[in-house]
């Protein structure tokens, strides 16, 4: 045990990247998973951040296929809250064979991120971030595609960075309304760990039956619930667990949907939507009169693109929920990279 220890530590120390903590080096970052013991398909990079008087690793991956990928088109793919970078692996190798280079970032407090015990989640700071690893990357102007949450910063992304954003794909963005506007109560960052920590596989499945997969469960959906459950069943599960509740409540309290018009300058911007998903922040601490007012996305994606304006093309898809890069892979990416084409 104790030999083993050792060489841990010896691997780490191998793999400081000069002036910081974060392992630099495809074959080492193995020693450094966040607490998430998972194999993404491409190798992972971190991006240091010294953020809020802590020096933190950002995880991310960065794919080309091509061997110079310096004036290749550029996408940013962003997680939701319940997933990963690698959940986006089946668009990614669709968009690589697109010709892109393709960045995945893991969000601080997220899969292989540092999981701070402390942060103050703000989808500005995570926005911030994300472009930090931009900038290092010398990538200057690119597609930003976003889910769920993901979905809400892309916005926020578009918003501070506008020069950046070329392209923008939101799809089924949270934040589309103000939930607490509605009249979900505010519920503690301690009520809302106590659920998360307490996650496991009839809760996190039966969950995303309902809202993502409209109560129709395929196997190959299990894949990604036994992914999350390998980040809080892991080492680091219950910082995970609190980092979920900060970003829960920073989703809450940061609503969106009063600035979408603002991202009518965006040159295109598409909004894909499933009609019959029913995501909503707090929907189950509300009582029945809120919840019945909560997640109508088949008004709410007209809504929206609607309010952005007549550069945002909708598409939506009346049988399907939250995650149509899911449950119908083949039209979601036939549709996207119609659109991607179009507008190229
Ligand atoms: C994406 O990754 C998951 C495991 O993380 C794997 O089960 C699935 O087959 C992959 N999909 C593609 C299209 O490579
Ligand atoms: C899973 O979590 C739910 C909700 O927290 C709980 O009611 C249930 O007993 C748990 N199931 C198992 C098998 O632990
Ligand atoms: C999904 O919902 C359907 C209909 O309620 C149910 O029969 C099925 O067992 C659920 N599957 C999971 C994994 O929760
Ligand atoms: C669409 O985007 C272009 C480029 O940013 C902008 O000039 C134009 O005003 C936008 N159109 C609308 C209707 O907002
Ligand atoms: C999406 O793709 C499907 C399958 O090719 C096609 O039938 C449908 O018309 C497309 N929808 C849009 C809005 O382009």
């Amino acid at each position: 045990m104790a030999g083993f220890n050792i060489f841990i530590l010896c691997a780490a120390l191998a793999t400081i990247a000069q002036g910081s903590n974060c392992p630099s080096g495809p074959a080492e970052v193995d020693t450094f998973s966040g607490g998430f013991d998972y194999t993404y398909d491409w190798p992972i990079h971190y991006q240091p951040l010294d953020t809020q008087r802590q020096s933190l690793c950002q995880a991310y991956m960065d794919v080309s296929s091509s061997e110079d990928n310096r004036d290749q088109k550029v996408v940013m793919m962003l997680h939701g809250k319940n997933f990963c970078s690698q959940t986006w692996n089946a668009t990614a190798k669709v968009m690589l064979d697109q010709g892109y280079r393709v960045i995945l970032p893991d969000q601080i407090g997220f899969c292989k991120s540092d999981k701070p015990d402390h942060y103050q989640f703000s989808l500005h700071h995570l926005a911030l971030n994300t472009k930090t690893i931009l900038d290092n990357l010398g990538i200057k102007r690119l597609t930003l595609i976003g889910h769920s949450m993901g979905g809400m910063l892309s916005a926020r992304f578009a918003l501070m960075y506008p020069e950046m954003v070329d392209r923008l794909v939101m799809v089924d963005p949270i934040g589309l309304e103000d939930w607490k506007a509605k009249g979900v109560p505010y519920l503690p960052v301690d009520d809302i760990y106590r659920q998360e920590v307490a996650s496991n596989y009839t809760s996190v499945s039966s969950y995303e039956n309902a809202t993502y997969y409209v109560n129709h469960w395929e196997p190959e959906y299990d894949v990604w619930v036994k992914m999350l459950l390998k980040v809080y069943d892991g080492p680091l599960g219950k910082a995970y667990a609190y980092n979920q509740a900060l970003v829960t409540d920073m989703v809450y309290t940061q609503p969106i949907v009063y600035e979408l018009r603002l991202l009518g300058d965006i040159p295109n911007s598409l909004l894909i939507v499933g009609d019959k998903d029913n995501t909503a922040i707090g929907k189950q601490w509300s009582p029945p009169d809120v919840q019945a007012l909560l997640g109508h996305y088949d008004v709410l994606g007209p809504e929206a693109a609607k309010t952005i304006g007549s550069n945002c093309t909708l598409i939506h898809y009346p049988d399907l929920g939250h995650a149509p890069q899911i449950s119908a892979p083949e039209i979601f990416h036939k549709n996207l990279t119609d659109w991607l084409n179009r507008t190229d």
